[in-house]
């Protein structure tokens, strides 16, 4: 990244107590959370919504921090050296950001869309591993912090660059795409995420399209053919388009079930690949990430071997092993799609196990749909024969409320907010099933990942 005298400089700063060897400090990345924090990091310290970075510099430090983007001195500890005082941190970091982004000369490629942005980003860098040194942005780091925090990761070596970008209310795509100024912009899909802050789909819409129309440069857009509002809003765009799909689009290719592995076929160019994931659905991450390694030289045949290595990332339709039988993990978080998307992967599961059966936990940012989609949802699911089938929260409760006593014969209702509890409740349900593998959905926010810990533990 930049030395220390640049940092002030960039990130509009006041230097207090500088360290002897300041001068000559080269600091490597920018980082956050102080458990991430490795020797040689720049640590920003932001004011979160559980707690501040200031109260967190002690063990940034312990970890090799070599200096902070702070707003004060005041209170910091002793070991805190190199102080990079500004108003705003999370202005610096974008100033920073923008700033490293202009000396990088990789290809840089965003992903955005309501469901399979980490899944396009996965798959992607597994593709082009091999041909390109890749840079695939941690974790889910697709916010206004996360995304300036990935770039200045990136490294000058690096010839690709892969990030996500992610919204929750209109404006927020539009810095992000500025700031990385993608080469290759890609839409996966559009969903009724985030609803309760856009009003409808066709907002969603015209805020994903940002990716493409705000950057100063206009990329080259990636979009998904058979989702008809991209369709539509592409057809009104005169710059260079691949369009990628199962129905229609430059790139073609469909999934076959069992899964897994997840068989794809792609008609141009003619190939058979298999990749290590649960769910047909996932084709449209496939197609994309396929596209972008298109794109940018990987020679097909490369494509086979590699699909192989992709693997569920965590959380998100994770095949694991369970007293009872089994668990598909999809407990990273959920909307209407991505939750009837995991009940049909469910049903595309080859296994011997005999059972099935749902958490279901509350979609949150559904706004004055909620109870719509938590029915349509439920009445999928008693349709695929889930049962039994756990309700976790009110909606999913409410949307209940209508059921036959044969249905709620299928139904338990959970009203702790508990791992433990949760847990003894599926595992004394379940133990009855002779196996059974149990399909784990809900809100990021309902944080379901520790009910599937405590069931494989
Ligand atoms: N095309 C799709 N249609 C429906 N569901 C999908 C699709 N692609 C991925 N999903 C599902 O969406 C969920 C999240 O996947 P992923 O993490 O790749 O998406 P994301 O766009 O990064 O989400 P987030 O914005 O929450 O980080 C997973 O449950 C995944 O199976
Ligand atoms: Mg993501």
């Amino acid at each position: 990244m930049f030395t220390l005298g640049d940092t002030v400089e960039i990130a509009e700063g006041r230097l207090r107590r500088p360290s002897s060897d300041g001068a000559n400090l080269v600091l490597r990345r920018a980082v956050h959370d102080s458990r991430r924090v490795r020797p040689g990091d720049l640590f920003v310290a932001l004011p979160g919504s559980r707690t501040d970075g200031h109260l967190h510099l002690e063990e940034a430090y312990a970890r090799g921090a070599r200096a902070a983007l702070v707003r004060h001195t005041e209170g910091l500890p002793q070991t805190a050296t190199n102080l990079v005082v500004v108003e705003r941190p999370l202005r610096a970091l974008y100033l920073l950001a923008a700033a490293w982004r202009a000396c990088l000369t990789g290809t840089f490629v965003a992903v955005t869309g309501t469901c399979g942005k980490t899944g396009t980003r996965a798959v992607a860098a597994e593709l082009l591993r091999g041909t390109h040194a890749v840079y695939s942005s941690p974790e889910n780091y697709n916010t206004e912090i996360g995304v300036p925090l990935a770039v200045l990761e990136m490294e000058e070596g690096d010839d690709v660059g892969l990030f996500e970008l992610g919204t929750e209310r209109p404006g927020e795509i539009a810095p992000l795409a500025r700031l990385v100024a993608p080469d290759l912009a890609v839409i996966t899909r559009i969903g009724h995420g985030h609803l309760d802050g856009f009003g409808s789909l066709e907002a969603i819409t015209e805020e994903k399209w940002q990716i493409v129309s705000a950057p100063e440069r206009t990329p080259h857009a990636v979009i998904n053919a058979d989702d008809s509002r991209l369709a539509d809003r592409a057809a009104r765009w005169g710059g260079a388009l691949t369009r990628f799909g199962s129905r229609e689009g430059d790139v073609l290719g469909v999934a076959r079930e069992p899964t897994p592995p997840l068989h794809v076929d792609l008609r141009d160019p003619p190939l058979e690949l298999a990749f290590g994931l649960v769910g047909t659905h996932h084709v449209t991450s496939i197609l994309a990430a396929v596209t972008v390694a298109l794109e940018l030289g990987v020679p097909p045949d490369a494509l086979r071997e590699r699909a192989a290595r992709c693997r569920p990332q965590p959380h998100r339709l994770e095949l694991l092993d369970a007293p009872f039988g089994g668990i598909l993990d999809d407990s990273y978080n959920a909307n209407p799609e991505s939750s009837l998307a995991a009940i049909e992967a469910h049903a595309s599961l080859a296994t011997s196990i005999p059972g099935r059966a749902l958490v279901f936990g509350k979609m949150l940012g559904l706004g004055e749909e909620s109870a719509r989609w938590h029915r349509v949802v439920l009445e999928r699911a008693l349709h695929a024969g889930f049962d039994p089938i756990f309700l976790v929260g009110d909606a999913p409760r409410a949307a209940a409320g209508w059921a036959s006593d044969e249905v709620r014969s299928r139904l338990t209702f959970i009203d702790s907010d508990d791992p433990r509890e949760m847990a003894d409740a599926v595992r004394r349900r379940l133990e009855a099933t002779g196996g059974t593998v149990l399909l784990v959905k809900g809100s990021r926010a309902l944080g379901l990942e520790r009910l599937v810990e405590r069931l494989t533990s």
